[in-house]
């Protein structure tokens, strides 16, 4: 898949039920995206493969679901109030905002004030118009503010989360209190965000409102270095073991030192091989204590944690991993795109943990009373135990061509001959390789195939 690659795989998203644009009658939101009903499911599906491994497996991770309104010192303290910007130039002749950080040639650095400073300029010509690009890079804020309170004049600013993970640091000292974990110890949650981002495009990848995973992992500062190896190993292969993305399609990438925040000692991101090329998946950083040494600051609490066994007090070092649903969900199905020639085909290679449906079940006829009826209890039984779809539209051959292009790994069909033998034909989505099954022992078919 070349240029035209995001294009197929939206195209395939709006047409079979996966992702919208958000309000499309009312003509949209530039970078608002909602989940139909199989993305909401595929979501779904994600989110607890990624609790299943990140939180219920791990004896050391506790989960959390904080709030998306926090205190407004939250947000002063963490440093996004003053240092949570993009750079922008805009276009003189077409008014265009853009990013310079984005254009050829321009290198730029934020300071420990968050200001950027201009360490080269590049591209000054405008990549729409041609037009000239302004010298002078401003700083834009992408924090967005909402109000508390309802006396008009005495409301209170405040901010929707600029990054999900901020109560995982505030809800730290809660945690210990309450179940006085052993360090080290890791709090996770999958949460909202949202930013104004100036350079939108390129589908769900950068977006406006999003949903993050993060796992912030709290440490004593010896062991910070060891644990931040543990987690990039970890992180790595959950996304190849068991998303099942193509490690050929990923890699790692160190942060330079002009793009590193000012407080992280280490920070490597997983790439992904965007239709565009290589971009960020997920960042697996190593914070220090900055976050806890800034929350207690501004709160007057101490955020510290005594070891019951030396007695020794110290402020934990946090190794973070935070990777965006919306890009894991498009990283998904550009590895899973494939176009067949003969026959003629598209289908997405889903796993069966993560396609929305795991199984369609069709009766070869919609009108035949019997073939229904029966294709009807198989479905009702089968749905026991898996997400299965109903399909009795056009002909079988369409149906199998939807269900590719949904990612539903196998498809059953009661014909005639399932009247008198009681079984079904199964297909096999990727190889499309079909086999006669009693209907007896379909379920401990499907159940082996998922295994
Ligand atoms: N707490 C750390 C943090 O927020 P980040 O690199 O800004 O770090 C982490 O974001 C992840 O969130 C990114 O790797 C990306 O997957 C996702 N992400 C960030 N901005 C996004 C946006 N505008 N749209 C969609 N996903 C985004």
């Amino acid at each position: 898949m070349k240029d035209s690659a995001l294009a197929k795989i939206s195209a395939l998203a709006k047409r079979r039920g996966f992702i919208y644009p958000s309000s499309e009658i009312y003509g949209g939101l530039a970078g608002i995206y909602d989940y139909g009903p199989l993305g909401a499911q595929l979501v779904r599906n994600l989110k607890n493969l990624w609790w299943d491994k990140m939180v219920v497996e791990r004896e050391d991770v506790f989960g959390l679901d904080g709030s998306i309104l926090m205190h407004p010192r939250a947000w002063e303290a963490s440093g996004h109030v003053t240092g949570f910007s993009d750079p922008l130039i805009d276009c003189e002749k077409c008014k265009k905002r853009f990013r310079p950080d984005k254009l050829p040639g321009w290198r730029l650095k934020k300071d420990d004030q968050g200001q950027f400073v201009i360490l080269e300029v590049g591209e000054t010509k405008c990549p729409d118009c041609g037009g000239k690009l302004s010298s002078q890079v401003r700083q834009f804020n992408v924090l967005m503010e909402t109000s508390l309170g309802v006396i008009e004049g005495d409301k209170m600013k405040a901010y929707l989360k600029g990054e999900s993970c901020q109560n995982l640091y505030l809800d730290y000292q809660n945690v210990v209190d309450s179940l006085s974990p052993q360090i080290p110890f890791g709090l996770a949650q999958i949460g909202k965000a949202f930013r104004n981002e100036i350079t939108l495009g390129k589908f769900i990848f950068r977006t406006r409102e999003f949903e993050q995973a993060d796992v912030e992992y709290y440490v004593h500062p010896k062991e910070a270095a060891a644990a931040y190896d543990e987690w990039k190993q970890l992180r790595w292969d959950w996304y190849v073991k068991e998303v099942g993305l193509q490690e050929k399609n990923l890699r790692w990438r160190q942060h330079p030192d002009n793009e590193r925040i000012f407080y992280a000692s280490d920070a490597w991101d997983i790439d992904y091989k965007f239709p565009w090329g290589w971009d960020e998946l997920e960042g697996v950083h190593d914070r220090g204590d900055y976050d806890l040494t800034q929350h207690a600051k501004f709160s007057g609490k101490k955020l510290e944690y005594r070891d019951p066994k030396t007695g020794e007090s110290f402020v934990p070092h946090i190794v973070e991993s935070s990777g965006g649903i919306g890009r894991m969900i498009l990283a998904i199905m550009l590895d899973a795109y494939h176009e067949q020639e003969e026959p003629l085909r598209t289908y997405l290679s889903l796993t069966s943990k993560l396609a929305p449906y795991q199984v369609a079940v069709f009766p070869l006829m919609a009108n035949k009373e019997e073939l229904v009826n029966k294709a009807r209890s198989i479905y009702q039984s089968l749905q026991k135990d898996w997400s299965v779809a109903w399909d009795d539209h056009s002909n079988v051959g369409k149906r199998y061509r939807r269900q590719d292009e949904a990612g539903t790994p196998w498809c059953l069909t009661v014909d005639y001959e399932s009247l008198e033998d009681d079984s079904v034909t199964i297909r096999d989505r990727d190889s499309m390789a079909q086999e006669r099954i009693p209907v007896g022992k379909l379920a401990s078919y499907l159940k082996k195939q998922l295994d």
